[in-house]
C-alpha cells in the first residue's frame, strides 16, 4: 500500500497516491440536483463533507452510495436544514439546482464560521437577477423560481469572486431561458471542473476556468458520471510536509499543472520538485529535500494566486525554516487560529492585523 513513512527522527520517505479534489466532488454531487437521472461522481474523496452532502441529499429524497452515486428522481423535499448545513457550509451549494430544476428551494445559512463572517450575498444577489424571489426568514434562505418556473438568463457582475458563489450561480444558469454572462467569475480550477460535468450533463457553457462564463441555458439535463480532478491541496500539504521535514516523497496522481504557485513557493524554500509522467494521463510529482528549508514571504489569493487553502501549511513550514518571514492573508479575514496552535507548539509567531510574523526555528 502507498504510504509515507517518517524516518531517521523526522524525515519524510515514500509514494502516495493524491486523492480526488473535494472542492471539486461537493459541488459535483450537489449538480446531481439538476437532473431526475443518475449522477456518479468517480474519484469522489471518502470525507466528512461528502458525506454530509450525500446525507443533505438523501435527506430530500435522492437515492445516494457512499461511493458517490446520487439519483434525484424521487426528490420529495427542497429544504437543507440547518442540523446538516452547520457541519458543512458548501451546503448552500444546493441552492442554485433546487430553485433551477425543482421550482424552490429552502436552504439554512450557514451562520458564524471559524474563518470569519463568510457570507453568500454574492450566492443571493445573483439568483436574484436571474429572476429568483429570495427571502430570508428565521435563519433560512427561501428562494423560488418565477410563475413560469423558470429562471431567466442575466448579466451578473459578482463583487468579488465566490468560488461556491460562482458554481451556484453557473448551475442555476444552466437550466435558466436565455444566455447568462457571469463576470468576476472565479477562477478556480474546480468551477472549471463542474462546467465539465455540466457540459457532460447537457449544459452550455463556456470560458469556465476564467473571469468571464457564458452558459446557454437549456430546458433539461441527462444524468453523467464524472471523474473529479486531484486534489491541489492534498498534493500541497504533501509537498509542504516534506520541504518543512526533509527526505523525499513521489506523489502519484496530482494536478501539477493546476499548482503553479504552490511549486514556486516551495522550489524558493529550497526544495527540488519535479514534474514526472505518471500512468493513465495523470503525472506524477517528486519532491527532494536535503537541506533546511529557507523561509518565504508569501500573500494569499485568488486562483492562480497563492491559495488561501494552503496558507497554514506554509505558516508551519516556515517554522520549521531558516529565517524569518511574514505571511499575509487576503482572502479571508480572520484565518489565522494554527497560530496559536504553533505558537503553543514552541513557534515564535506573532499576528498582526492580517499577517502572521514568523521567526524560523532553521532545524533546531
Ligand atoms: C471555497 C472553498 C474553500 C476556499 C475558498 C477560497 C469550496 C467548497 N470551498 O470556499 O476551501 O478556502 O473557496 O478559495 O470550494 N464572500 C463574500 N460574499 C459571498 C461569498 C464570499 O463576501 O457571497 C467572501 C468570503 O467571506 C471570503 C471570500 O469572499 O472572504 C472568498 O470566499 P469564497 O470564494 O466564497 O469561498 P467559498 O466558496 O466559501
Amino acid at each position: 500500500m502507498d504510504k509515507i513513512k517518517i524516518v531517521g527522527g523526522r524525515r519524510l520517505q515514500g509514494t502516495v497516491r493524491i486523492g480526488g479534489a473535494k472542492n471539486a466532488a461537493l459541488p459535483a454531487l450537489f449538480a446531481s440536483l439538476l437532473t431526475s437521472h443518475p449522477c456518479r461522481v468517480v474519484n469522489m474523496p471518502r470525507l466528512r463533507d461528502t458525506a454530509s452532502a450525500l446525507a443533505a441529499l438523501a435527506e430530500m429524497g435522492a437515492e445516494t452510495e457512499a461511493d458517490g452515486r446520487v439519483c434525484c428522481a424521487n426528490l420529495r423535499s427542497r429544504h437543507a436544514p440547518y442540523r446538516l448545513v452547520k457541519t458543512m457550509r458548501a451546503s448552500i451549494l444546493a441552492l442554485g439546482p433546487l430553485t433551477a430544476k425543482w421550482g424552490e428551494a429552502r436552504v439554512a445559512l450557514p451562520g458564524g464560521c471559524a474563518i470569519g463572517a463568510r457570507p453568500v450575498n454574492e450566492h443571493l444577489s445573483g439568483l436574484a437577477k436571474l429572476g429568483a424571489d429570495i427571502r430570508i426568514e428565521g435563519g433560512d434562505v427561501f428562494a423560488k423560481a418565477p410563475s413560469g418556473g423558470r429562471l431567466k438568463g442575466a448579466r451578473i457582475l459578482m463583487d468579488i469572486p465566490s468560488v461556491t458563489g460562482t458554481e451556484n450561480l453557473m448551475m442555476a444558469a444552466a437550466l435558466a431561458e436565455g444566455e447568462t454572462i457571469l463576470e468576476n467569475a472565479a477562477r478556480e480550477p474546480e468551477v472549471a471542473d463542474l462546467a465539465s460535468m455540466l457540459t457532460r450533463m447537457g449544459a452550455r457553457i463556456s470560458g469556465a476556468g476564467g473571469g468571464v462564463i457564458r452558459i446557454e441555458g437549456v430546458r433539461e439535463l441527462g444524468g453523467a458520471s464524472h471523474r473529479v480532478i486531484p486534489d491541489r491541496i492534498e498534493a500541497g500539504t504533501y509537498l509542504a510536509a516534506t520541504a518543512a521535514c526533509g527526505g523525499e516523497a513521489l506523489l502519484r496522481d496530482a494536478p501539477a499543472a493546476l499548482m503553479d504557485s504552490v511549486l514556486e513557493k516551495l522550489r524558493e524554500t529550497g526544495a527540488e520538485i519535479s514534474v514526472e509522467a505518471g500512468e493513465g494521463g495523470e503525472c506524477d510529482l517528486r519532491i527532494r529535500m536535503h537541506d533546511v528549508p529557507r523561509a518565504v514571504d508569501a500573500t494569499t489569493g485568488p486562483h492562480p494566486g497563492f491559495p488561501t487553502d494552503m496558507q497554514a501549511q506554509l505558516v508551519a513550514l516556515n517554522c520549521a525554516a531558516e529565517g524569518g518571514s511574514a505571511v499575509t492573508e487576503t482572502v479571508f479575514e480572520n484565518r489565522f487560529m494554527h497560530a496559536l496552535e504553533l505558537a503553543r507548539m514552541g513557534a515564535d509567531i506573532q499576528v498582526h492585523g492580517n499577517t502572521a510574523h514568523i521567526r524560523g526555528r532553521g532545524g533546531r
